[in-house]
């Protein structure tokens, strides 16, 4: 466990999806950084687990049970990373693989609801907290998806909902670039787009097996983040080089190629 400087302010993350999968990964993999790591998901135990783990590992975590797409559970989220706030991480998401014809309003509204309301909450109560921190620039990233630019039949609602999140980040980016030409503090802004990633994600989606061999893990997803993180001038150009594993494709994946600060990541097998 890294610790910071003494006198030094540790860094605060807030992470949502963090009781399970690549949320959760990515707050292991923060928390051995030496940063403070809030951690958000509707299931409390989960959390707990999560937290308990960092904790034995000497580092500091806070689990803050709520649903992102409601605004006042955003708030209390927050609002436990204290005075400081330097990274916002939107990793809850849900999916499905159903056609239009097998798609519920029920489900639509979840998927879309989490994936794009939850964007917009979050960044928009954290905002203020990563503007206002000092000490280097502040980290809002978005846990997309391959799906966020794919057309496939059986993913008309997960890869819209997908689809809009990317968005939300490219847009968002463009106003933290005209923040920071202000003289605000420089809020790095990036999408990260895995395939296939052996999760409980897809416990709850009978439609699909999936093969753990030929998934990614949660951990390499972690990796991304850690690394745009430490250099927010990561392209997929630098980090293909670097990636943990020689089955990880990391390459400017059609359509995102026009944006730097999208980082699209797959296994080989992925079509
Ligand atoms: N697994 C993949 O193949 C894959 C591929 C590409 C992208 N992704 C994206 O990666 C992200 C993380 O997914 P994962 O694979 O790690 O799956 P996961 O293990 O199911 O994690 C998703 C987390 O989101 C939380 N969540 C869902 N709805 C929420 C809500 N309304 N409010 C707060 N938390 C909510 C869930 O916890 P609670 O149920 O306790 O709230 C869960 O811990 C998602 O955005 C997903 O779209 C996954």
């Amino acid at each position: 466990m890294n610790q910071p400087a003494s006198g030094t302010v540790k860094k605060t993350a807030v992470i949502t999806g963090a009781g399970t999968g690549i949320g959760a990964a990515i707050a292991l993999r923060l928390a051995a950084l030496g940063w403070r790591v809030v951690l958000g998901g509707r299931r409390q135990d989960k959390l707990d687990e999560v937290a308990a783990t960092i904790r034995r590992a000497g580092g500091e975590a806070v689990a803050v049970a709520g649903d992102v797409t409601v605004s006042a559970d955003v708030t209390r989220l927050i609002a436990a990373a204290g005075p400081t706030l330097d990274a916002l991480i939107h990793s809850a998401g849900k999916g499905h693989c159903l056609t239009i014809d097998e798609l519920d309003e029920q489900e639509w509204n979840d998927t879309v609801g989490v994936a794009t309301t939850g964007a917009f909450l979050t960044a928009k109560q954290a905002l203020p907290r990563l503007r206002a921190t000092t000490g280097g620039p502040g980290h809002i990233i978005q846990i997309c998806s391959l799906a966020s630019g794919g057309t496939w039949n059986k993913e008309v609602g997960y890869g819209t909902a997908k689809g809009a999140q990317l968005k939300f980040a490219l847009h968002l980016a463009s106003q933290m670039r005209l923040d920071a030409e202000k003289g605000g503090r420089r809020i790095h802004v990036h999408a990260v787009c895995p395939g296939t990633v052996d999760t409980p994600f897809w416990t709850n989606i009978p439609q699909r097996t999936i093969e753990p061999h030929l998934c990614l893990k949660a951990d390499e997803v972690a990796w991304v983040v850690e690394q745009v993180i430490k250099n927010p001038a990561a392209t997929p150009e630098t980090l293909a080089p670097i990636r943990p594993r020689q089955e990880i494709v990391i390459k400017r994946h059609a359509p995102f190629e026009r944006w730097d600060n999208v980082i699209a990541l797959a296994h080989e097998s992925h079509p």
